[in-house]
């Protein structure tokens, strides 16, 4: 994981500096989003998008910036799922949830200002960077929307408490977190301009880790450890969601994983490039614990 590890750590510390000595009387919002933002999670989508680029070109520090705009909307994505009126999860990335700490109205805005943060990212780099920078732009914001990681949260929140047609629980995972984990393949890759036929195939890889990647989210709520995860487990049967594990069950659960696993392991030998830290980062995946 030495090249990873290495991406990480390039992420995080572009991440750390970022909101440094911003702002006036609304210092406070800063210190809500660089709180969620800084240390713990995992990196995974700003990695891929980065692995991705790495594909096909070298200097990957020319897509840090989308990137990073990936990670914020993603952690604003966590900051209101934690909310006391979607999860109310008390505890994320070993820390408390950014409500606990700056309360709800702060942890809304902060959430809403990592969004836009992400969007005036994306329009800087696509200014800088041209048509391939836009096409990227698009990519990550059409897959945050209503249509994307949204639209799985819509369904996600109103199928607690209810019985759901296996159709809609697939809406629902490829959606919520599907979506973003795609959007982060395919930016990678279209910012390097990889050749059509290898972005065909890296549409059905990203389908199938972001499914895979949801499930074991539901696998570790049921299974994990706490000061492992840094995220209470249990918290989906507390509020009474649909999963994978209680539609199918945890042994099924695991095999389903493994197997689109393996299946993202054949697509990626199929590719044109040197796919060999992308399929350290996808087995990885399905080894977690965290
Ligand atoms: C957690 O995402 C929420 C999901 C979309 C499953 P991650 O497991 O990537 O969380 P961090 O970013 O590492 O904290
Ligand atoms: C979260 O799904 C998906 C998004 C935040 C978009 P979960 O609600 O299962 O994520 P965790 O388990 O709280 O991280
Ligand atoms: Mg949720
Ligand atoms: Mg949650
Ligand atoms: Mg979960």
């Amino acid at each position: 994981m030495m090249i990873i590890d290495g991406l990480k750590k390039t992420i995080d510390e572009s991440l750390e500096q970022y909101f440094a000595g911003k702002g006036s009387y609304n210092k406070m919002i800063y210190e809500a989003m660089h709180y969620s933002l800084s240390v713990g999670g995992k990196r995974i989508r700003p990695i891929l998008l980065l692995l991705c680029y790495q594909l096909y070109k070298d200097n990957y520090i020319e897509v840090l910036e989308p990137a990073c705009a990936l990670e914020m909307i993603h952690t604003y994505s966590l900051i209101h799922d934690d909310l006391p009126s979607m999860d109310n999860d008390d505890l994320r990335r070993g820390k408390p949830t950014c409500h606990k700490v700056y309360g709800e109205a702060l942890a809304v805005l902060a959430g809403d200002g990592l969004l836009n943060e992400a969007a005036n990212l994306l329009i800087n780099y696509s200014m800088k960077r041209g048509t391939l920078g836009l096409n990227a732009a698009k990519i990550i914001l059409e897959a945050s929307s209503v249509e994307g990681m949204i639209g799985g949260q819509v369904v996600d929140i109103l199928s607690e408490n209810k019985r759901i047609e296996l159709e809609q629980l697939e809406y629902m995972h490829s959606r919520k977190t599907g979506a973003l984990i795609k959007a982060a393949i395919k930016a990678g890759a279209v910012i390097a301009d990889a050749p059509e036929e290898d972005l065909k195939v890296l549409d059905s890889f990203g389908d199938k880790l972001g499914m895979a990647f949801q499930i074991k989210d539901d696998i570790l709520d049921v299974v994990g450890d706490t000061s492992v995860l840094g995220k209470m487990v249990n918290s989906d049967a507390q509020n009474n969601k649909t999963t994978y594990v209680t539609v199918y069950g945890l042994e099924e659960c695991k095999s389903i994983c493994s197997s689109l696993t393996e299946e993202c392991m054949e697509l990626l030998k199929g590719l044109s490039a040197d796919t060999s830290h992308l399929q350290e980062l996808t087995n990885y995946l399905l080894m977690r614990e965290y």
